[in-house]
């Protein structure tokens, strides 16, 4: 399998593409990757990859205020949502410790009235929580868009619109394609990516979990009502052989569940049969592309990053310009 160069996964993004109906613009809020359609999907990473090639007219969002609420630690989701707002020149706000904010249990406010408030002074609201189902309850109550930005065990859409982009980028078409999920089956990631693989007609889907996991039942059933053929493996040296890529998480996500400033810490000992290492990418001779929305623990080896198998990086600068697309389309439509 050839690693796709910029000119090989087809057209860029033209400036005359923009000039039509965003197909994502009738979102209100994004939630889950449930509800999303093909159509929106394909808007968003045309948008995307608009903002990356400088094609699409970023500084329209002016005025504009975004507030990020982070009841839940988080980097890449948090830096990722801040950089976008202002690479979109709008503003971003937040509170720096959620635990030390009103809406929390110790003070009883609860998400419906925090987001009633917040939505009567910012334009949107990204929000990440230790429950599943927050983004939702915040939206019932919410006079401006709620993104979904992690809601415990549920659901990540964003990154899951990132995923796909990246795959696409990284394999040219995802049709066809044997795509595998390494590490925790369990976690938002997961769920949220197996719900958009449904428009991208993969050959199968190829799971590698932890024995004393199993793969969840809603999401096994997502993967059979959409006639994907999936399978499990026991050694992660079965995907490098016969996967086009690894979509790789931590070993143990217990602590997705987890609230801010809570003393919990993820084990950190993945058994050698589910590490990705130089050594097994050269026995096998993969060209297995390799991702992983991060962090990593100890599941895909440093002495990797360098390799052309390396995708999780490069996901990450792209994910710039997929919440780039996301605040677009629903600041516009709202
Ligand atoms: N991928 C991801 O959600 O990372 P953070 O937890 O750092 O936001």
């Amino acid at each position: 399998m050839a690693y796709a160069s910029l000119e090989a996964r087809g057209k860029l993004a033209r400036k005359s593409d923009l000039t039509l109906k965003p197909r994502a613009g009738h979102l209100k809020h994004l939630l889950s990757t449930r509800t999303l359609d093909i159509d929106a999907v394909d808007d968003f990473c045309q948008l995307a990859e608009a903002y990356e090639v400088g094609v699409a007219t970023p500084l329209r969002f002016g005025g504009k205020t975004v507030a990020l609420l982070f009841f839940q630690p988080s980097t890449r989701t948090r830096i990722g949502f801040e950089v976008a707002t202002v690479a979109l020149g709008s503003h971003s706000i937040g509170i720096e410790d959620m635990s030390a904010s009103r809406s929390n249990a110790r003070t009883g406010e609860s998400l419906e009235d925090c987001a009633a408030v917040i939505s009567r002074l910012c334009d949107a609201i990204v929000v990440r929580h230790h429950e599943d189902g927050a983004a939702a309850r915040m939206a019932s109550k919410s006079q401006t868009p709620v993104i979904n930005a992690g809601d415990g065990w549920n659901e990540h859409p964003t990154q899951a619109l990132i995923d796909i982009f990246a795959l696409r980028r990284g394999l040219g078409t995802i049709r066809g394609s044997s795509i595998a999920f390494g590490g925790d089956p369990r976690g938002r990631t997961v769920r949220s990516l197996v719900h958009l693989l449904r428009f991208e007609a993969p050959r199968e889907i190829v799971f590698c979990p932890p024995p004393h996991y199993e793969v969840p039942g809603d999401i096994l059933g997502a993967i059979s009502e959409n006639q994907i053929r999936y399978r499990i493996i026991s050694d992660i040296k079965h995907a490098l052989t016969d996967c086009s890529a690894i979509m790789m998480a931590p070993y143990d996500m217990s602590d997705i569940g987890e609230p801010a400033a809570s003393g919990y810490v993820s084990p950190n000992a993945t058994p050698d049969t589910h590490v990705i290492t130089p050594e097994k990418i050269e026995q096998t001779r993969s060209k297995t592309l390799l991702y992983h929305p991060l962090p990593r623990h100890d599941e895909i080896h440093p002495a990797c990053d360098d390799l052309p198998n390396a995708m999780y990086f490069e996901q990450v600068r792209l994910s710039k310009f997929m919440r780039m697309a996301v605040l677009d389309r629903m600041l516009s439509a709202n």
